[in-house]
């Protein structure tokens, strides 16, 4: 059963039951209409009562029906609704922890309505891309107001129950620590017997001058949604519940409900919400798996990475040691770590208690002993195998037998690695991105012996440190940086033929890229593609590359940190002027290899990069580096500012279709630098099949 009937003298209680949150799936619906229909023809019963079991009221829509016809199938949430609507015995909703989406439509239904303080009150729909489309955006006004129902349906954040006492929505909010059941029976006894029954439904919306109102909301949400209908979707069907009668109001709302599901901008944030919980998951590794605890850390190397990495352990009150081979480095990584933090102060977004609790929480070391006891140790030294090397045969030495050791290498063979100590099954990488204690994305890197505990401790410590954790398999450059060398091997090679980097930049942008390559290169460094590919000329000789990003590091010209890189810049300022010198010198480099410049359209642009990406996510997946098409997804959407209404590559390539995406580059592969451009073996058989990545 996923609603249980049970009677208290004259009080029916009909208690949704479940798990994790009471979600509205088809059994929960069936069974809620079935014990309404019972209490209905019970003579016994004078009232209602509608509760929740366990940790919620009802968390809405049960998510494991999404993209199912399940959804669809009666009684449906609308039909729900109206049994309980149309009841001819009182119904009282107890609300308690947390009442969002489809179950505060439900509640809503409801004749009245008694909580709890504390409880989490919303209509979350727009963080899907959708809106309430069970007579939220028409019952919400009727009982908060037109501002404050408009407020809460366009941002989908929770308000506690006990600030929404006194308005209509609330009947009765309780006393802390009231016992629920008991006070919503009590309640119910009291208004059995009052008629008529007050329906939502008949309220009226009164707001003087509400068309002035919603112009101005109008305007606002406008400017601020982006590229995402749904917020100004939201503002229309509000306006529907002054503006039109109650059903014909629902009616519009389930219209836009129903087209804003349709479109490809909820689709992408549908998609990224069920990414996010897939990434979680890995098949082998059961989620009843062991974990190791995790109540101390140290971290290797002060630099760039270490400080943030260190910040992620103190940020969520684990006690971390730095460790550093000189003092000076040390003391100067504890001091951008503490200004990090007191910048964090003066934005108002921590307290400065807050800030030396944490600054207290990090301690740094020369001595390898002082991290001998930590459970973790996270290594973010030089990028090189011979400091890497002599750094995990000292932690093997020192580190107390079942500390994971870690690394934050981002190209490096993790396998070497683990092989370097004796004790491969300990070691993973935990690869996080610049600022480390900023960016969500955390690429962990199993490798070949790395045990199942220890990633399960992994994915744990992810979640703790509220990073979104995706697994990798070895090989170069992980998921995600392997698939930005193919990114920026088109971009380069879109510079011979005739783009410019503004224009490339523009053209990427205007996609919904939070930053082109261009720019992105000159922040992160062009130096270290330069390494990377110097590596590669060794390695793989056959690999071609444009010689541009090359010319431009003979230079000097490594970016932000040397004011200078694709673009100029100027002192204590991060804007990106177009710089002269470079454009010449990539007209120039045109010229010497013998290339006629030509105007590349945008679309041209786009379409390159981003099938560089899916069609080197293919091979990924192909290779079993990646365990999902949406993993690849999460890693692009969480660490590289690929947009969210886009989904990630691989859920864009689906968008537009693997066998237009295959044609594409199929005629890129006849061209110029056509070498790059093989498609993928999984790309070829899911285009032929018709199916998408992600399917
Ligand atoms: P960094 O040069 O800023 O910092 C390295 C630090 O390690 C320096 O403070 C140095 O004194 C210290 N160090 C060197 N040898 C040491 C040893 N034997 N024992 C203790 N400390 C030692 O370098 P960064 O950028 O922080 O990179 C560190 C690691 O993180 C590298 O493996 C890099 O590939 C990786 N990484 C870097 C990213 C970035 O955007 N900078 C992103 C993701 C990973």
């Amino acid at each position: 059963m996923s609603a249980d009937y049970t009677v208290q003298g004259s009080v029916a209680v009909v208690t949704l039951n479940n798990p994790p949150v009471n979600g509205l799936g088809l059994e929960t619906r069936t069974a809620a209409v079935n014990a309404i229909r019972q209490a209905e023809s019970d003579d016994a019963v004078r009232a209602i009562v509608i509760t929740g079991a366990g940790k919620a009221f009802s968390g809405g829509a049960d998510i494991r029906e999404f993209n199912s016809p399940k959804a669809l199938t009666e009684p449906t949430l609308h039909s729900l609704i109206r049994v309980v609507e149309n009841s001819s015995k009182p119904t009282v909703a107890a609300i308690h922890t947390v009442c969002m989406g489809g179950g505060l439509e439900l509640a809503l239904g409801c004749n009245y309505r008694v909580a709890l303080p504390g409880a989490q009150i919303a209509l979350p729909e727009v963080k899907l891309g959708l809106l309430p489309g069970a007579g939220g955006t028409q019952r919400l006004p009727r009982v908060l107001g037109l501002e404050m129902a408009l407020n809460m349906v366009v941002s989908g954040t929770p308000v506690a129950s006990e600030k929404l006492a006194g308005t209509a929505l609330f009947d009765e909010v309780f006393a802390a620590g009231t016992e629920l059941l008991p006070a919503a029976i009590a309640f119910a006894e009291k208004v059995a017997d009052v008629r008529p029954l007050p329906r939502v439904r008949d309220r009226k919306v009164d707001y003087p001058n509400h068309e002035a109102f919603l112009q101005f909301s109008r305007n606002t949400v406008k400017a601020m949604a982006g590229p995402f209908p749904a917020p100004l979707e939201c503002v229309e069907t509000i306006a529907a519940s002054v503006t039109k009668p109650f059903e014909e109001g629902l009616k519009f709302e389930r219209e836009r409900f129903l087209h804003l599901a349709q479109t490809p901008e909820s689709k992408a944030l549908r998609h990224a919400f069920f990414a996010e919980r897939a990434a979680g998951k890995v098949p082998d590794v059961p989620a009843d798996t062991p974990v190791r605890k995790i109540e101390r850390a140290a971290v290797i190397g002060a630099g760039t990475m270490g400080g943030g990495i260190a910040m992620n352990f103190a940020n969520a009150g684990i006690p971390v040691t730095i460790l550093e081979t000189r003092q000076e480095a040390l003391d100067k990584g504890l001091a951008t770590i503490r200004k990090n933090y007191e910048n964090t102060v003066r934005k108002g977004k921590l307290t400065q208690e807050k800030c030396e609790q944490r600054m207290g929480l990090i301690s740094g070391t020369l001595a390898y002993e002082d991290i001998a006891q930590a459970d973790i140790v996270v290594e973010a030294v030089f990028e090189d195998m011979g400091v890497k090397e002599s750094v995990f045969r000292k932690l093997d030495e020192v580190m107390k037998p079942g500390a994971i050791l870690a690394s934050n290498t981002s190209t490096l063979d993790l396998d070497r690695i683990a092989a370097l100590t004796s004790r491969p099954q300990d070691v993973i990488g935990l690869h996080f991105f610049s600022p480390a204690n900023v960016m969500k994305l955390l690429e962990i890197v199993r490798g070949k012996q790395t045990g199942k505990d220890v990633l399960a401790t992994a994915l744990a410590l992810s979640k703790k440190i509220k990073k979104t954790g995706v697994v990798s398999g070895v090989c170069d450059g992980f998921i995600g940086n392997r698939m930005l060398e193919q990114y920026l091997r088109q971009a380069f090679f879109l510079l011979e033929e005739g783009a410019l980097p503004e224009q490339v930049d523009a053209a990427i942008e205007k996609f919904g890229f939070a930053m082109g390559p261009f720019r992105m290169s000159d922040l992160a460094g062009n130096d270290i593609g330069w390494y990377i590919r110097k590596r590669r000329a060794i390695e793989s000789p056959d690999i071609q590359y444009s010689k541009t990003a090359d010319l431009l590091c003979e230079q000097g010209r490594f970016g932000q940190k040397t004011g200078a890189g694709w673009y100029d810049y100027q002192a204590g300022d991060r804007k990106a002027y177009a710089s002269q010198w470079v454009n010449d010198m990539i007209v120039r480099h045109s010229a010497d290899i013998g290339v006629e410049r030509r105007a590349i359209p945008d679309a041209e642009i786009v379409e390159r990069l981003l099938y560089a990406l899916a069609n080197e996510g293919a091979k990924i997946l192909e290779e079993g580096i990646a365990l999902r098409a949406s993993d690849i997804d999460m890693v692009y959407l969480t660490g590289y500012g690929f947009p969210l209404h886009r989904g990630g590559p691989m859920f864009y390539a689906d968008f537009i279709g693997l066998p237009n995406v295959l044609a594409s580059i199929q005629k890129y592969a006849r061209g110029r630098h056509g070498a790059a451009w093989q498609p993928a073996r999984l790309l070829v058989q899911r285009a032929e099949e018709n199916r998408g990545f992600n399917a």
